[in-house]
């Protein structure tokens, strides 16, 4: 029996800023975004957006085009947590509609939790092959303004449908996991930035990468010459090609620039414009992949490595089901992104620094989002969502 994914859709908030615009106030040349970091846009939640409307956003077509009777765990993955009891899933699962008879709950170990809720629900629907497991992947990325981090920032969702017989990837059993105690990035619960130590990570990212590939391979993993495409964690698009390049010096490969080029910018299309997602982001390098790749993916075997700071790692394999390109979103995604708004610097600095209440008076959000769902208000200690008409 397969298990894997039969559906992934992602979502993004409707605000986009150029990374023209920061270099621009910064006095720092664009190249050094653009190039340098591999990052052209970032996306800007709006006031009344969250991890909980993106979430639900990105599950709503999902929802609409299968049947949810089987849907028996919905597991969400963040770092932007909301609260410290209650799961956002649980308000997910309320304003998608979904059964009541269903375990609900969120994740949290940085950007790798997502791979942590993809794991489990495979497992899950191994043990019982009717059943459905919708996992979801949200975050907004903040940190300090003028940081080195700054231009890294971004937000998205992604929800992928787990069930097994899946019509776009198998995900295959074997993984490599590395984990190691260290401080490379984190956010105490009492600051809404992450604290980030920039150069320390990028090499803390690529030694696990390079422990987590030597347990693939000690697990069983299938050889590096199996793999066609490759979908790498993304904090910004340039780090993903770090790690390519430090991946192909391990397994002791020689490839053109083009031939490397051809095995990763599919995954990286996305990203560029919508930054970092955190726990979303390789997943929606995922989503990229299957939607930018020119040629047929039938049969073709992925490496994704998932990375989340603190620190865990993963290697595992997807291998892409024949006929998968008639399940892809790819029109949705794009207008997605062509739609968004774009906006200037004092707009930008107005979103980042829109007050998050502490006190427990009633706080009406302004109808900002184009989005399908909103939070409304925060009034009495209670996050109060609604649907909108779009
Ligand atoms: P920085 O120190 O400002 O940048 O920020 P830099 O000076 O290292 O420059 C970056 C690159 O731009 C360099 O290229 C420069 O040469 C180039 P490289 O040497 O790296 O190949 N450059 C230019 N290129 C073209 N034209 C120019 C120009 N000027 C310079 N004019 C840093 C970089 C990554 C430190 C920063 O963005 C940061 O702190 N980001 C946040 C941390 C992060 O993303 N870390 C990644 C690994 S950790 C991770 O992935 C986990 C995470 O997602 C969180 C989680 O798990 O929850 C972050």
């Amino acid at each position: 029996m397969k298990v894997g994914i039969e559906d992934i859709c992602f979502y993004t908030a409707n605000y986009v800023l150029d990374m023209a615009v920061l270099a621009d106030v910064h006095g720092i040349e664009v190249e050094k975004f653009y190039q340098g970091i591999g990052q052209v846009e970032m996306s800007m939640a709006a006031p009344d957006e969250d991890i909980v409307t993106l979430a639900a956003a990105a599950a709503k077509p999902i929802v609409e085009n299968h049947d949810m009777s089987q849907l028996r765990t919905v597991l969400v993955a963040t770092e932007s947590g909301i609260d410290q009891s209650k799961s956002a899933g649980v308000y997910v699962h309320n304003l998608l509609g979904l059964p009541s008879h269903c375990r609900v709950l969120e994740m949290k170990q940085a950007c790798y939790s997502a791979t942590s809720a993809l794991q489990m629900a495979c497992s899950l629907v191994a043990r019982q092959p009717e059943q459905k497991v919708l996992v979801i992947a949200t975050d907004i990325a903040r940190y300090d303004l003028n940081s080195s981090g700054e231009p890294t920032q971004g937000c998205g969702a992604v929800a992928m449908l787990v069930g097994a017989n899946p019509k776009l990837l198998e995900i295959e059993p074997v993984s490599g996991l590395f984990c190691e105690d260290v401080m490379d990035f984190w956010r105490p619960n009492y600051r809404s930035t992450a604290l980030v130590d920039g150069k320390y990570s990028t090499k803390v990212y690529l030694r696990s990468l390079k422990q987590a590939w030597q347990d693939y391979q000690e697990q069983g993993g299938h050889s590096a010459d199996t793999f066609s495409y490759f979908c790498y964690h993304q904090p910004f698009t340039r780090m993903a090609q770090k790690a390519h390049t430090h991946w192909l010096k391990q397994v002791k490969k020689e490839l053109s620039a083009e031939a490397i080029e051809q095995q990763l910018e599919p995954s990286l299309v996305y990203n560029r414009r919508i930054g970092n997602s955190y726990t979303a982001s390789m997943y929606i390098g995922l989503a990229s992949l299957l939607d930018n790749t020119q040629e047929n993916l039938d049969n073709k075997r992925i490496g994704l490595f998932s990375y989340g700071s603190g620190c865990v790692a993963e290697w595992f394999a997807a291998k892409v089901q024949p006929g998968y390109r008639e399940y892809l979103r790819t029109a949705y995604h794009q207008q997605l992104l062509e739609s968004r708004t774009a906006i200037d610097y004092p707009t930008y600095r107005r979103l980042y620094e829109f007050p998050n209440p502490t006190d427990g008076g009633d706080h009406q959000n302004p109808h900002e989002t184009t989005g399908p769902f909103r939070l409304s208000a925060i009034s009495q200690h209670k996050r109060l969502y609604e649907k909108t008409s779009s």
